[in-house]
């Protein structure tokens, strides 16, 4: 996870590349990726899935994305919304729901780019609720954990809810290791 651009719209780091890899495997009919940055994944999500919805909670972050996607010819199959998380939409409305959340340990949130609460899971665990409930039946929840947050108290949550885990691509960086989740319902 690096630093933020003067715009405040999250560079793409190794955490992006990193689930951009992992998400060409997947192929669905509806796909939301929460938190949708400068549109990096969202542009990769939207070749192999019927309808793309992305989302994020900064209006200059929806602007680029709709930038960099819009010369493309999947941009008919895109829908981008400003909100926060998945809360506009109803349950059971995707197949796959895909995310690289801020994941930082922080006390306070100074930065909604990184800053991913006290044990850095916090914020997960929000789009992960969320992301559950707008899931339709047999759906896939694919999200981005750091070695530097509370990944085991994130997967306990996450089995809570009924779903299994599987970590499906890591990479070691020097400071932490990234995985990328995929969690259904089992
Ligand atoms: C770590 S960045 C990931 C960006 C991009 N998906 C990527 O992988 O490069 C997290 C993104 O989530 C957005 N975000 C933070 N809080 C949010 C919320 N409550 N709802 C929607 N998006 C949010 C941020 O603005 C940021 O663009």
């Amino acid at each position: 996870m690096t630093s933020k651009e003067a715009d405040n719209i999250y560079s793409p780091a190794e955490d992006t590349f990193l689930l951009i890899k992992a998400i060409r495997r997947y192929a669905a009919d509806r796909v939301l990726e929460i938190g949708i940055g400068s549109g990096l994944v969202l542009s990769e999500l939207v070749e192999k899935n019927n309808l793309a919805v992305g989302v994020d909670l900064d209006i200059q972050a929806v602007k680029s994305a709709k930038d960099s996607i819009s010369s493309k010819p999947a941009w008919s199959k895109v829908n981008l919304v400003r909100c926060d998380s998945a809360s506009p939409f109803r349950d059971g409305a995707f197949d796959l729901v895909v995310f690289n959340p801020p994941y930082l340990p922080s006390e306070e949130t100074m930065d909604t780019t990184v800053d991913g609460g006290s044990g850095g899971v916090e914020v997960s665990m929000a789009w992960f609720r969320e992301a559950s409930r707008c899931l339709g039946k047999g759906g896939k929840i694919v999200f981005v954990a750091s070695s530097l947050s509370d990944v085991e108290g994130l997967f306990e949550y996450v089995r809570g809810f009924g779903f299994g885990v599987e970590v499906v691509s890591r990479a070691r960086l020097f400071f932490e290791e990234l995985s990328v989740v995929e969690a259904r319902l089992i």
